[in-house]
């Protein structure tokens, strides 16, 4: 009871926001650059990394495999071990709530020539993992798990790795990624296609081969695309930036700056919607670094209306679902999403933690097996909101108390270090 009542954070009622945040690294980009610099032979610098929980696991899990690391000037400095040069871990490989991490390191660890185990959290143990493990047995990799083929997972070194042809299945970037990590590790190339594009982080900042065809994406990667050592900076994460986007359009007289946030176009899905529901965003000083390009956004006061969400686009906009929701509900008074049940497999089931909490504010909301929608006049003006210790639950509903009459609260809301631990600083720097 007790514990419960520190972890519940309070959201008073805002009236305007104001002024500027350069949030810290994206979360995607942030692990992947440290997965390249730890399996690059040398020393690599990464500016502006990921705070978050989760890409801390993924240098942890490197640092079991005798990767070193340490912070100089804010930068991350990497010695990385080069090719097939790691320790066999002595212990358990925690990728913590990171499915990113799990997924990755499963395709990474299938091409080492040692046996490691993977285990994560309570929520991660229970996400699904054969959506890797199934494609990399075919390429060879041995594996043992339970029969329901989640977290713990032990990698046992393979015979004979060899590449594949593999149509993906799922529209899933962190199972793309963990194929085309295992075909680094060898000679000829694999070849990953995708009917619906998901993040492109792995191909663009390995510069892999890509090849569009029919509306289909080919991506191959061989022991060629092997990463080198080198610097990175991290364009701020469009997903963090995306709770001030919406908390700034939503208040009056307001205007906010976002500074380098990434705009990789598969990832820019969540602007073009909003832009689309009337909100006003624009982008400026556009750089690209490590081939990734991003930019400044300010972003001002808008009358939002909701619109429908197409399909193609799920893949572009799946973190950013909870606070579009937030977004559409306070903006127009109604929200409805479809074709997208791989919100039910996220660090939540984000379809029922989203339909739980709309359901405390009494609005009408019905659930579907791919989506929700809720409208309605909002009837409770101070709910608890249930985080489902789930990071992006607990800042879409923090931003969806802030404009309620007499505030909300959000339970557990510890989990926002997962991908953003200082959300309340910038929220109180842009309030105050
Ligand atoms: C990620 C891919 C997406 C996304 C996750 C990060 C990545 O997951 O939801 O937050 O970095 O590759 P899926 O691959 O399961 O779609």
């Amino acid at each position: 009871m007790v514990n419960e009542k520190i972890m519940t954070q309070e959201f008073n009622k805002i009236e305007k926001v104001k002024g500027e945040l350069s949030l810290p690294g994206d979360k995607s980009i942030s692990h992947r650059a440290v997965i390249f610099s730890c399996m690059a032979k040398g020393t690599s610098k990464i500016e502006n990394l990921s705070n978050g929980e989760d890409v801390r696991s993924t240098l942890k899990c490197f640092g079991e495999l005798g990767v070193k690391s340490k912070w100089e000037n804010k930068k991350l400095i990497i010695e990385g071990k080069g090719f097939k040069n790691f320790n066999a871990p002595l212990n358990n490989l925690d990728a913590g709530n990171s499915g990113t991490t799990a997924r990755l390191l499963a395709g990474f660890l299938s091409a080492q020539p040692f046996e490691s185990t993977l285990i994560g959290d309570e929520s991660l143990s229970q996400r699904p993992m054969k959506r890797v493990i199934e494609p990399l047995s075919l390429m060879g990799a041995k594996f043992s798990t339970s029969s329901k083929q989640t977290l713990p997972l032990t990698i046992h070194p393979a015979e004979k790795l060899s590449p594949i042809i593999y149509d993906m299945p799922v529209a899933s970037a962190q199972v793309k990624s963990a194929l085309l990590l295992t075909g680094l590790h060898l000679e000829d190339e694999t070849c990953i296609i995708e009917s619906e594009q998901t993040r492109n982080h792995t191909e663009v900042m390995l510069g892999l081969r890509v090849e569009e065809k029919k509306g289909k994406r080919f991506i191959f990667s061989s022991r060629k695309n092997y990463p080198s050592a080198q610097n990175y900076f991290v364009p701020s994460d469009i997903s963090s930036a995306a709770f001030f986007t919406v908390l700034t359009l939503l208040a009056k007289n307001s205007e906010v700056i976002l500074r380098h946030v990434s705009l990789n176009e598969t990832r820019t899905g969540i602007i073009s919607v909003l832009k689309a529901m009337g909100a006003i965003i624009e982008i400026i000083n556009q750089q690209t670094s490590n081939n990734e390009l991003y930019g400044d956004l300010i972003v001002r006061s808008s009358e939002l209306h909701s619109i429908e969400i197409y399909k193609e686009i799920i893949p572009n906009i799946i973190d950013e679902i909870p606070i579009l929701s937030v977004a559409s509900v306070l903006g127009s008074g109604k929200f409805e999403i479809r074709n997208a049940s791989e919100l039910r497999v996220k660090e939540s089931d984000r379809i029922s933690a989203l339909v739980h909490n709309y359901k405390l504010l009494g609005l009408d909301v019905e659930e579907f097996p791919d989506g929700f929608s809720a409208s309605g006049t909002i009837q409770n003006e101070n709910p608890i909101f249930e985080s489902f210790h789930d990071h992006r639950i607990a800042m879409a509903f923090a931003i969806l108390s802030m404009f309620l009459q007499n505030g909300g609260s959000i339970s557990n809301f510890d989990c926002v270090k997962i991908s953003n631990p200082q959300f309340l600083e910038q929220v109180e720097s842009l309030t105050k």
